[in-house]
């Protein structure tokens, strides 16, 4: 691969050991796909960072990493394993506490922005249409790819982490032009209301499509940020999609011929496909949990909850999980008192999939994502229901749902 004489001397250790680690990392990884050459990235968003994921070796690394090295590029962190400010409050085991608590601190001395959150695009993260990025976490890979039309692969903890500290990838993969035409082609003949029905699409898609790149037409009506980040990661869940492309609406396909280019598969979203994806978590009886944000709330969404909920208790356990920061505008509109009342928990920096189990032995789980309906299920081994957001607030009032 070609390296310049900056990364020539990143790679001879020139800059420190632990540039070279990163560097070796990358490029054996460019080795491995044929890379050219390296790219130039503006941001790393890091997934890895749950000390749930990490453990004490993952801990150690990054100590070590920040112990040498600062991040050269802005990079925001993912969801960590507990809520930062709040843990006590909700329970959470202390000495995973300060396990969390050190390795956030290790990332932010090398610079990072403590974000925590699997929706970084929602403020500050915003990559622009063609800028090289290095982004972990499935959701916010799919959502950069194809709704900002930034170019990132599946990035994981240490090559994002080796991203953030060298500012470079290999360039391979959905970095070059001719990777990022569509492998299947979607119909979609049914309206699509709501962020659940675009989790249903993506879902059901996902699940087709595999590692491919699905392209979806007859979407009319221009879906809100909140729908194409249901739809993203729905697509990631059931699938391991990085990018797909909405016809008229996503960047990168203002035609079908834009975005393929080749014979492919071609299937139909219509009434019936509808039903099926919504009928694999189709749980209905009593409810324990009911979850929202998943990736993690908008403001929008949550002057919609809080809307929905104003002046009503509810009856199930209830998480609205989102970012710090979405929790502070919540704050200053008055939605936090109001969801605060009605006895929901913000749980922000985490998810229930990040986070250790805080074991109140939930049995039956209804969300408005389909990421979640499709991971508690395997976690916790409980029943999930995918539903829109007016039956998830019905099932949190009145701890049941038909
Ligand atoms: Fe985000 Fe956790 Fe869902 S990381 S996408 S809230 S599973």
């Amino acid at each position: 691969m070609y390296l310049n004489d900056e990364e020539k001397s990143m790679l001879n250790g020139e800059k420190g050991e632990i540039i070279q680690k990163c560097m070796k990392v990358l490029v054996t990884l460019g080795d491995i796909y044929g890379a050219k050459r390296m790219l130039e990235i503006n941001s790393v968003h890091s997934p890895g960072v749950s000390y749930r994921v990490t453990g004490d070796a993952g801990l150690n690394y990054v100590k070590e990493a920040s112990a040498q090295a600062c991040f050269v590029v802005p990079t925001t962190l993912n969801n960590v394993g507990l809520d930062m400010h709040n843990w006590e409050a909700v329970g959470f085991d202390p000495e995973f506490a300060h396990k969390q608590i050190e390795l956030s601190q290790a990332y932010k001395d090398m610079g990072a922005v403590m974000s925590n959150s699997c929706t970084p695009y929602l403020y500050g993260n915003i990559p622009m249409l063609g800028e090289h990025v290095a982004w972990g976490e499935s959701s916010a890979i799919a959502f950069v790819n194809s709704v900002l039309g930034a170019r990132t692969n599946r990035e994981g903890g240490p090559t994002a982490l080796a991203a953030a500290i060298t500012g470079r990838v290999p360039e391979y993969g959905l970095h070059l032009d001719e990777n990022r035409k569509g492998t299947c082609l979607f119909k979609v003949n049914v309206e699509l209301t709501s962020d659940a029905d675009y989790a249903s699409l993506g879902y059901y898609a996902g699940a087709i499509a595999g590692k491919g790149i699905p392209v979806f037409t007859g979407i009319k009506k221009r879906p809100t940020t909140e729908s194409l980040k249901a739809l993203s990661a729905a697509v990631a869940s059931s699938g391991a999609v990085a990018l797909f492309h909405i016809v008229g609406i996503t960047p990168e396909a203002p035609t079908i011929e834009a975005v393929i280019d080749k014979d492919v598969e071609v299937y139909t979203f219509g009434a019936e496909e509808y039903a099926k994806a919504f009928e694999k978590f189709n749980y209905s009886g009593d409810v324990d949990f009911v979850v929202f944000g998943c990736p993690h709330a908008s403001i929008q969404e949550i002057i919609l909850i809080a809307s929905l909920l104003k002046g009503k208790k509810v009856k199930a356990e209830t998480w609205v999980c989102t970012s710090h920061q979405i929790k502070d505008l919540a704050a200053q509109m008055d939605c936090l008192g109001i969801l605060e009342n009605a006895g929901v928990t913000i749980m922000c920096d985490t998810c229930p999939v990040l986070c250790p189990t805080l074991d109140r032995g939930y049995k039956n789980v209804v969300t408005n994502s389909g990421k979640m309906a499709h991971y508690v299920r395997g976690l916790w081994n409980v029943k999930s229901r995918l539903a829109q957001i007016e039956d998830c607030i019905k099932a949190a009032v009145n701890g049941r749902l038909e």
